[in-house]
């Protein structure tokens, strides 16, 4: 069996970040993690070949022969790629090689995703990047929950990552990415796919090959004042805390139809209908949702989401950004 520090060193093409390249550290507590260990085992079979051209460069004639390479689906992938051009080509801002591996992520998480397991695989995107601590720079946006599953606020989690290790392996194949760039980009697709807004996601996260510090995600019990201070730690405004919390708008918690991304869960929380003793109605919403409609500042922004869908829209999509972004280490720099 190979170790778990195999699949990252044959990341080696361009610019991997050294200090990855330098780690010595705690092989026996990563192998402890069952889910971790079974997925790099999965990925070591379908990258059998990566090895011999990771050291390579990625320009153009490097990637046809690393298809050749790959063998029939490679070869598939590669020649379908100019009839879908003018869809890849839409993703501004990135470069060809860029691009190409994108709407590659793209198409393998659609195959998968449903949206029916959307909510499932938002929740992972905050779970991951939600570690995120400013002060001590650590935790943020790294693949780390696949060491964290059996921590007890990732309960449920486990099944979301593991429609996405299907996705994952077949990227793979054509071109490695790291479980950080493809929980980024199904989060994306997950609120897409729901009627949400479109989210461009930059690619290049390094995983990292540890777990983050505990206790770094807010408590569902925390006040407004409790839930300020703890996005504040991860560079995240209150305005932000506001409009990425409208992610509740999808799932089991009563904010509208569970599988609809839009601004119910706004509208929701300014009726409170948790006081009403009608029906379920006391059962809407966590007392982290609660509380923030509580605080005046986080009211007002509810009540301009609640307004205006567009401006939701807008500000979640820039607050996920920021979030995918926190604490990540990346292959080139940005
Ligand atoms: C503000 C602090 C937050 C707290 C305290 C919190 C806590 C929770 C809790 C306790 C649940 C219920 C899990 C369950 O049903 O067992 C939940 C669900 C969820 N959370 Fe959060 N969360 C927060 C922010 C966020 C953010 C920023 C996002 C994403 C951008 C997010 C995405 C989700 C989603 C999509 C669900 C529904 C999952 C499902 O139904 O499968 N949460 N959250």
């Amino acid at each position: 069996m190979e170790t778990v520090l195999s699949r990252p060193l044959k990341m080696t093409t361009t610019g991997l970040d050294a200090s990855l390249l330098s780690f010595t550290g705690s092989f026996s507590s990563a192998r402890k993690f069952k889910f971790p260990a079974n997925i790099r085992l999965t990925v070591e079979s379908g990258c059998k070949t990566i090895k011999a051209y990771s050291s390579t460069s990625n320009d153009d004639s490097n990637k046809n022969l690393m298809c050749a390479s790959y063998g029939r689906r490679g070869l598939v992938f590669k020649a379908t790629l100019p009839f879908l051009l003018p869809l890849h080509n839409s993703i501004e801002g990135l470069d060809a090689n860029a691009a190409d591996e994108y709407f590659l992520i793209k198409e393998e998480v659609k195959k998968v995703l449903s949206k029916g397991k959307a909510a499932g695989v938002l929740r992972l995107v905050f779970h991951d990047a939600g570690t995120f601590d400013m002060a001590e720079n650590s935790g943020g946006m790294n693949g780390s929950i696949i060491y964290e599953l059996d921590r007890p606020e990732n309960k449920g989690l486990k099944k979301s990552l593991k429609i996405l290790e299907k996705a994952k392996s077949e990227v793979d194949i054509i071109q490695p990415v790291s479980w950080a760039d493809i929980i980024a980009v199904a989060g994306a697709e997950a609120v897409s796919v729901c009627g949400g807004p479109k989210i461009p996601v930059q690619l290049g996260r390094v995983d990292s090959m540890v777990p983050d510090p505990e206790g770094k995600l807010p408590q569902e019990s925390l006040d407004a004042s409790g839930l300020k201070k703890c996005f504040q730690g991860k560079g995240l405004s209150t305005q932000e805390l506001v409009a990425l919390s409208g992610a509740h708008t999808l799932g089991s918690k009563g904010f509208g139809n569970p599988v609809v991304f839009d601004n119910s869960y706004f509208k929701i929380l300014l009726e409170k209908p948790w006081l009403s003793s009608a029906g379920m109605s006391s059962m809407i919403g966590l007392p982290s949702d609660r509380a923030l409609v509580e605080d005046d500042e986080c009211t007002r922004w509810i009540s301009k989401y609640a307004d205006n869908q567009n401006l939701f829209f807008e500000d979640f999509k820039n607050g996920y950004i920021k979030l995918v972004n926190s604490g990540a280490r990346w292959k080139k720099s940005l």
